[in-house]
């Protein structure tokens, strides 16, 4: 029988290779386990999308050999409902860990959530999907008393959610949120346009960083700018916005129009330096004031604005002086004033990613714990 003073794991994504954050998780899951003599931290269930690994009397498996057994299993799969019912019957509470980008998983939350199972992830794609589901996300946590967090949805590790939630819940009032939200962006404009130096062709510059694994598989789905906005999504509705869907407001897209409709990334990238000269006349326009052209998310809340798209910041800008692959968020308040209260830092990468999520854990301990 498992031990009572407990609390179980369930893992589901456990990505293996660079960049990925559930092996990250993982090792960071064992640390803890092995420093926390209680409540002990036991893992009871670890898939994929293909192969799961769980024990069905809920006893601990073993985080040092469970990777290897997971790719050898032969456990039958258990749909979304099915793990519902595993985690809903288990003798002690439990931390389900989204490590997906799914979102099927993620419209599952509130399921999850109303049968007592805590939720961390850094998954966004519940908290930017319909705001039908955020609504319903919350509900299930005041009823169950279950909670959730997903620091590492914006930002990967930076404490950008709690910093927010922080602020409005010790009475400041948000009045902007700025800042480069993309890793990926963020590495394109500061090698395209570099505060000093001409910088790379637009083209020559996505291609590096395809190349250096920062974009996706297809960078179209960086350069749409969809990312940014679900990220801008969860930082307006926190901030009391009841933003629709991350598509409801104005997201500039960097796909050549001509270009959307290319059947895959390789055609995309092949016909991309074709599209050179619109990009090389924003970096010139801005050039001719003095200025370097960023791609930024911006939440304006006198006036119930939501914005993703190219902006010009002077040189000396915060924004403007960012390095590599860095994420910068300026929080703008009432006690903060002029001076905005400024993170910044990596905002992709397996190990930061995960400790967010590792973060998110011991918040959910000091409830159930
Ligand atoms: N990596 C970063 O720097 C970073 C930063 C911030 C946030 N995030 C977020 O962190 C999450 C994980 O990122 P990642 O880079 O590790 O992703 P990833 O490399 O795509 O790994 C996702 C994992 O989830 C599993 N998976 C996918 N669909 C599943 C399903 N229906 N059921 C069970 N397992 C499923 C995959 O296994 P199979 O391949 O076998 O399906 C894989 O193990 C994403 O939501 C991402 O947006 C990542």
């Amino acid at each position: 029988m498992a031990p009572a003073h407990q609390v179980l794991v369930a893992i589901i994504g456990k990505q293996t290779g660079a960049g990925g954050v559930g092996k990250s998780f993982l090792n960071q899951l064992k640390a803890l386990a092995t420093k926390r003599p209680s409540p002990k931290l036991n893992l009871c269930y670890i898939g994929t999308s293909s192969k799961v690994l769980y024990s069905s009397d809920y006893a601990p498996l073993d985080m040092d050999t469970c990777l290897d057994s997971l790719a050898t299993s032969s456990q039958s799969t258990l749909n979304l409902d099915g793990i519902v019912d595993y985690l809903g019957k288990a003798p002690s509470k439990v931390i389900m860990v989204d490590n997906t980008s799914n979102q099927a998983i993620a419209e599952h939350y509130p399921h999850f959530l109303a049968r007592g199972i805590n939720i961390i992830t850094p998954n966004k794609k519940a908290f930017s999907g319909s705001y039908s589901l955020w609504k319903d996300i919350w509900t299930a946590t005041h009823m169950s008393g279950a909670k959730v967090f997903h620091e590492s949805s914006v930002g990967a590790g930076l404490p950008v959610i709690s910093t927010l939630r922080d602020l409005i819940d010790t009475g400041d009032s948000i009045t902007k949120i700025e800042g480069v939200f993309s890793g990926t962006m963020s590495f394109l404009f500061n090698s395209f346009a570099p505060v000093e130096g001409a910088g790379g062709k637009w083209s020559e510059e996505v291609k590096k960083a395809k190349e250096l694994g920062y974009t996706e598989p297809d960078p179209r789905d960086d350069l749409n700018g969809l990312d940014v906005a679900r990220k801008l999504t969860i930082l307006a509705r926190i901030s009391g916005l009841p933003v629709e869907s991350p598509t409801s407001f104005s997201v500039q897209s960097l796909i050549p129009k001509e270009l959307e409709s290319c059947s895959s990334g390789d055609e995309f990238m092949q016909k991309l330096p074709e599209f050179d000269s619109q990009m090389e006349d924003t970096k010139a326009e801005a050039a001719k004031e003095g200025k370097v052209v960023r791609f930024v998310g911006k939440i304006d809340m006198a006036i119930k604005e939501v914005k993703v798209g190219l902006e010009k910041f002077d040189k000396s800008h915060p924004i403007a002086a960012l390095k590599g692959s860095d994420n910068i968020i300026s929080f703008y308040t009432e006690r903060y004033g002029a001076n905005p209260l400024i993170i910044q830092g990596a905002g992709a990468g397996g190990d930061v990613t995960a400790m967010g999520v590792t973060s998110d854990l011991l918040k959910v301990l000091l409830h159930v714990g």
